[in-house]
């Protein structure tokens, strides 16, 4: 009896044990985790089900994604131009009309629909601020304007934009953000439709340099916070120049007033402004990434020319007050420049200072554009590009985009294995910059203007890698490599043992012509057709 007893103990045992496992084991086939970002050797990737991924995005029009019939065409309109994400907006007021009721109808269909159209999205939340001004919260907070408190400027004018300084503003909108990424987990948290958010969109103050309402003074007038303080004093030799320098000024003072320590002026504002803006939307952020903490970022409408803070939004997530910025935003996982600016790749540059991750959510959908997401993302590692106003994009614009995310989203898994190496190439060559010279795969490899019998391309651009010893791979258009030995004074010649154009289908090469003659100068040049855009392999030997 005894005996029998405990058999049927171990008996029950093994079934709970065995369902266990196998419960266990269904979990982790569920469970990929979510889509996060992971830095090695300074290069950091997304990960979407535990797998490097580049989003070749395309950013909506402010308004489409508020109508699911509206949006009906476009799903597949996107689909067939290559794109494998869609930055969606999400405004507060369709999502929380009354206070404290939140409908996520619209949230539902909208990923259902990606789903079915093989697509990943990143969600805008449009809430406090949408370039600068306060559209988007809903009614109840619009005419409940004397607790949720606006931005005061130069004369006394009452904006109607959301100050930072007022408690009540950072609460409503932090609770809704969370009740939002909770609902997404419970929505998504298993199939990974949404890989990020953006929180607000272009924050910051217009037509002064900061918000002059009492709070605001008050904050003002206030110490420096401490936890900048140190945060500064910690990252003194590494900070960006401009908040260096605007520092020096004061002699690197480590009390006082903001005008004590940073100087009087626009420039002082514009770094109050960016501490008070970036401890708001980490708020919001944390609010959200207490639910479901994927990756999530701040988008910067940004400054150049003569614009003095104010033109532009006073206290965004500029490369030159970055340091403000990350000094508190444990929830914010990266500064997004909206590009538009015709120095793209200085700009690219300036936005992964301090390691910073790029991510480009707007830029132009123009030629220029489908030139410049190689150097987002083959230059500086970017994660992902996206184009605004893809859902009216000019059938000239479509054209040359799809060919560049068809090249991209082809390369993807070599660019992503390749980058940590080091070993990727993305440029633009052109009539300022004709040549460009790398060390790849143990070789110098030069890069120029396409030419062949006296006819010089104008522009040419594209990405080009390591692929196993003696092999490369590449994408574009316009260009032409050659290969020459490291060593200095080297008698060697790099001869090409061959080239073939090819494509990939679900990432099997397909190869096509076998490249030579005038396609690759009679053996002496990898070759890249002005006149089309296509993906070559090329393998080179060494001869004394
Ligand atoms: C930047 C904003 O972030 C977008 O929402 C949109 O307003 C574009 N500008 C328009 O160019």
């Amino acid at each position: 009896m005894k005996f029998t007893g405990y058999k049927t103990i171990i008996a029950l045992a093994t079934i709970v044990f065995s369902l266990f496992n196998c419960y266990a084991a269904i979990a982790q086939i569920n469970n990929s985790s979510i889509p996060h970002l992971i830095r090695q050797d300074n290069v950091v990737q997304l990960f979407v089900d535990d797998k490097p991924f580049i989003i070749l995005g395309g950013e909506l029009n402010n308004s489409s994604s508020s109508s699911l019939t509206y949006m009906q065409p476009i799903w597949k309109q996107v689909k067939s131009l290559n794109f494998n994400t869609l930055l969606t907006p999400l405004s507060w007021e369709q999502i929380e009309p009354q206070e404290g009721q939140f409908d996520f109808s619209l949230v539902d269909s909208l990923i259902s629909n990606a789903r079915q159209n093989n697509l990943h999205l990143v969600f805008l939340w449009l809430a406090s601020w949408k370039n600068g001004m306060s559209s988007y919260p809903p009614v109840w907070v619009k005419r409940g304007y004397k607790k949720y408190k606006r931005a005061v400027i130069q004369n006394g004018q009452t904006q109607e934009v959301l100050s930072t300084f007022c408690e009540a503003n950072r609460q409503a909108d932090a609770a809704a953000f969370g009740a939002l990424m909770k609902h997404i987990r419970e929505f998504d948290g298993k199939q990974h439709t949404v890989l990020m958010m953006q929180v607000e969109n272009e924050v910051g103050i217009l037509g002064d340099s900061r918000d002059r309402s009492d709070a605001a003074n008050a904050a003002f007038n206030a110490p420096v916070p401490q936890e900048l303080i140190t945060y500064l004093v910690k990252n003194k030799e590494n900070l960006v120049p401009e908040i260096k320098s605007q520092w020096a000024q004061s002699g690197f003072k480590t009390s006082g007033k903001w005008e004590e320590v940073f100087g009087k002026g626009p420039d002082c504002d514009k770094l109050f402004m960016a501490w008070n803006y970036s401890g708001y939307v980490n708020e919001v952020a944390a609010a959200g990434k207490k639910e479901y903490p994927i990756p999530m970022y701040a988008n910067a409408w940004l400054d150049g020319g003569n614009a003095k803070p104010g033109d532009f939004p006073s206290g965004g997530p500029l490369a030159s007050v970055m340091d403000i910025w990350k000094a508190q935003t444990t929830a914010v996982d990266l500064f997004a420049p909206d590009l538009y600016a015709s120095d793209y790749d200085e700009r690219c540059q300036k936005f992964t200072q301090r390691g910073n991750t790029l991510f480009i959510p707007e830029m132009n959908s123009s030629d220029d554009g489908a030139r410049n997401v190689f150097i987002a993302i083959g230059k500086y590692n970017g994660i992902g590009v996206s184009p605004f106003g893809i859902d009216h994009l000019s059938d000239a614009d479509k054209s040359l985009f799809t060919k560049s995310y068809s090249i991209l989203q082809q390369l993807s898994p070599f660019i992503l294995k390749e980058q940590l190496k080091k070993q990727v190439a993305g440029f633009i060559v052109d009539e300022k910059t004709p040549v460009i010279n790398y060390e790849m795969n143990g070789y110098r490899v030069e890069i120029s203007l396409d030419e062949l019998f006296g006819h010089r391309a104008t522009i040419g651009y594209g990405v080009v890698m390591a692929d196993g010893p003696g092999s490369f791979i590449g994408g574009g258009s316009g260009f032409r490599v050659r290969f020459f030995p490291l060593e200095k004074g080297s008698k060697s010649i790099i001869g090409i043992d061959g080239v073939t154009e090819g494509t990939f289908n679900n990432g099997e090469w397909v190869p096509g012509r076998r490249l030579n003659g005038d396609e690759d100068d009679q053996g002496r040049a990898w070759r890249f057709a002005s006149w089309q855009v296509g993906i070559e392999k090329c393998s080179i030997y060494k001869y004394e």
